[in-house]
């Protein structure tokens, strides 16, 4: 079996071979950047060195980056997703560009020396071009060098070719080929993905394109194991693909699949890295948490094809909704030992809240295996074991995590029980009427899902602390479905859960970390400022959320404000933008921020050093003094004109302003 340490040597090695410079993994905590909560990818850190800053360690680098990327939670379960991966990375920052990006790549994959796999089962996708950039004619022509060399075809797909059997080259569109800030702004730019191509086999029979299948198709037979992405362009508020004078190369290897085709493995989770953790809960499965102690080596049970796993005398039978629960325990787990380890802890809030839904689900998937209540320690000291060599951080904090994931776990277990008979006294009162045969009762549950009320839906979450894909999961089992839109906006009248409710905030994907939001960012530190000596000390933040286009700001206040008040903040801000004031950081402790009158917003989340950012100095007199994480603007002439389109409620006491920079 290849192991996932001789993975990560080989990759760095290689790279260093080629003159890069390995750079530690960053926290899966972003610093210096508002609008994502995790690290969805190595390049998140370098965003500064993307667009132009120098990186101290060079132009030339490589890491092995923990990423979190929860927007595909609901694939967690099949053989290749998961929330929590390891990305193996290179970049040229303005150095190499396409060319020796993509023959490296090739060499890494198909070189004896490195991973030696067959040429033949590669296949790899390119930009097709449109209206905002050329097709990638460069990528496909490196791409030819490359197989040609090796005697492989290097054919280009053509859909108006009658044969495509031997094509090995993909155009695809921008929604398939391209890395950047979606519908925003920043560095972006056409990218080459490297596919293995399982091949043909029983597994894939219902794939719905059938003979047409290509990389890109979902059915299983493509598995997307590296991605170069060459930024080139930078896109510009108005939509325009501007090319950027210092090109970059951005890449990223996903472990844990490349992992599984080195070793043949037709899922992640038999990998080293996951294996372990599965096979520690089928070990709490046969004994139930009893024998735990004397008995806690994986290399007792065996597992037939059939899924019959066997542990000493004792057999065990799994469906295959157990082995999928398995593999949700194991992956959120994972997930939340990382998070913890990174100084995120269960709350209602942003990250916090994430965790809480990955602990929560594991929770229920558990006692779907009806497994015995604390199940979950013994898991997370295996996480804790596979990674402790190369992450050191998690023995470290291993008292931490272990006593925050039993917290967790104490709290939920008793509402779980709770709200799940509360769901089925839904389902028996509201929808079945409560006095129907078992037949009708079936009947019922086959005919067109309903709709739970969002009442329903909130009480669940607000109640007893479900969590939303957690409602969804429970109420397909029912026959039931959830409407998205109905709960959200009843979940946004209620501050505590509005920002991590939507959707978005779970979304995977490239920060916009374009001067939009900074200038967006440091706008709300002087909106925060005026509200106050507009309306009082009364008034402190409860809530931001930046996109490129707009600033949304909750605050407390009892009322509307008056068409004066709101005259006057707005005339407060943008005096201070004509008065071209500095936006100056300094480091501090939480205490001497404290001291110098900082206003701290979320205080607890911060750790012992925080940044405050000072807009205004002795000269002009200071204006505003936030503890904050950055990014900010330089000065506050960069802002041009601020206006307040919107000002509303947002829930008792709350207020909301929606403001655009004009
Ligand atoms: N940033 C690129 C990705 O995550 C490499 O796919």
């Amino acid at each position: 079996m290849i192991l996932s340490k001789e993975l990560r040597k080989k990759y760095i090695e290689f790279f260093k071979e080629k003159g890069h410079q390995e750079i530690p993994s960053a926290s899966l905590v972003p610093e210096n950047d508002p609008t994502v909560l995790f690290t969805t990818a190595g390049m998140h850190p370098l965003v500064p060195y993307l667009l132009g800053e120098l990186h101290p360690e060079g132009k030339r680098l490589v890491n092995v980056q923990k990423c979190v990327r929860t927007g595909d939670i609901d694939d967690v379960g099949d053989s290749t997703h998961n929330t929590f991966f390891e990305m193996l990375g290179n970049w040229s920052l303005g150095d190499y560009f396409k060319k020796d990006s993509i023959h490296w790549s090739f060499e890494f994959l198909t070189n004896q020396k490195w991973l030696g796999i067959n040429p033949e089962k590669i296949k790899v996708t390119v930009f097709k071009g449109d209206d905002d950039a050329p097709k990638d004619e460069e990528s496909i022509q490196i791409w030819q060098e490359c197989f040609s060399k090796l005697g492989a075809s290097s054919e280009v797909f053509d859909k108006e070719k009658k044969n495509n059997k031997a094509a090995r080259i993909f155009p695809l569109p921008k929604e398939d080929n391209w890395w950047g800030p979606a519908g925003q702004t920043g560095p972006c730019g056409p990218d080459t993905e490297i596919f293995i191509d399982l091949g043909k086999s029983v597994n894939f029979a219902n794939c719905p394109n059938g003979d047409d299948c290509k990389p890109g198709c979902h059915c299983g037979r493509y598995i997307e194991i590296w991605n170069n992405v060459f930024m080139q362009y930078n896109k510009t508020s108005t939509g325009k693909y501007i090319p950027l004078v210092q090109k970059n190369v951005d890449t990223g290897m996903g472990m844990e699949r490349t992992l599984a085709i080195l070793n043949d493995f037709d899922n992640i989770y038999e990998t080293d890295l996951l294996a372990p953790i599965i096979a520690k809960i089928k070990t709490l499965l046969c004994c139930h948490g009893e024998d735990e102690v004397q008995n806690n080596s994986v290399a007792t049970h065996n597992e037939s094809d059939d899924g019959i796993v066997t542990l000493r005398s004792a057999p065990l039978t799994m469906t295959v909704q157990d082995v999928k629960s398995t593999k949700i325990i194991s992956d959120h787990i994972r997930t939340s030992v990382f998070m913890i380890a990174d100084s995120v802890l269960p709350s209602n809030l942003d990250r916090g809240y994430i965790l809480r839904r990955l602990l929560r689900r594991a929770i229920r998937h558990g006692n779907l295996l009806k497994l015995s209540n604390g199940f979950l320690s013994p898991v997370v000291e295996t996480v804790i074991d596979i990674y402790k060599e190369f992450y050191p951080e998690l023995e470290k904090n291993k008292d931490k995590i272990l006593d925050e994931i039993r917290k967790e776990e104490e709290k939920f277990e008793k509402a779980l029980e709770r709200g799940l008979k509360e769901f089925d006294r839904y389902v028996q009162t509201v929808i079945l009427d409560g006095k129907i045969t078992l037949e009708e009762k079936e009947m019922k549950l086959h005919q067109a899902p309903k709709e739970m009320s969002s009442e329903a839906v909130f009480k669940l979450i607000t109640t007893f602390g479900f969590p939303i894909e957690l409602i969804i999961e429970e109420a397909k089992a029912r026959g039931l479905i959830v409407n998205l839109d109905m709960v959200d906006s009843m979940i946004q009248k209620h501050q505590e859960l509005s920002r991590t409710a939507s959707a978005g905030k779970f979304k995977g994907g490239l920060a916009d970390c374009s001067e939009e939001t900074t200038r967006l960012h440091t706008t709300a530190h002087l909106l925060l400022e005026s509200l106050r000596r507009v309306l009082g000390e009364h008034v402190f933040q409860k809530g931001s959320n930046i996109t490129a286009e707009r600033l949304r700001f909750d605050f407390s206040h009892p009322n509307k404000l008056t068409d004066v008040q709101r005259q006057k903040v707005e005339d407060l801000v943008n005096e201070q933008i004509k008065r071209n004031l500095p936006v100056q950081m300094e480091e501090m402790s939480l205490e001497e921020a404290k001291e110098n009158g900082a206003m701290g917003v979320f205080e607890s989340k911060y750790g012992e050093k925080v940044k405050v950012y000072t807009i205004g100095n002795k000269d002009t007199g200071i204006f505003s003094k936030e503890i904050c994480g950055g990014p900010h603007i330089k000065n506050t002439s960069e802002l041009g004109k601020f206006k307040i389109k919107k000002e509303e409620s947002s829930s008792s006491g709350i207020r909301r302003i929606k403001a655009i920079l004009g």
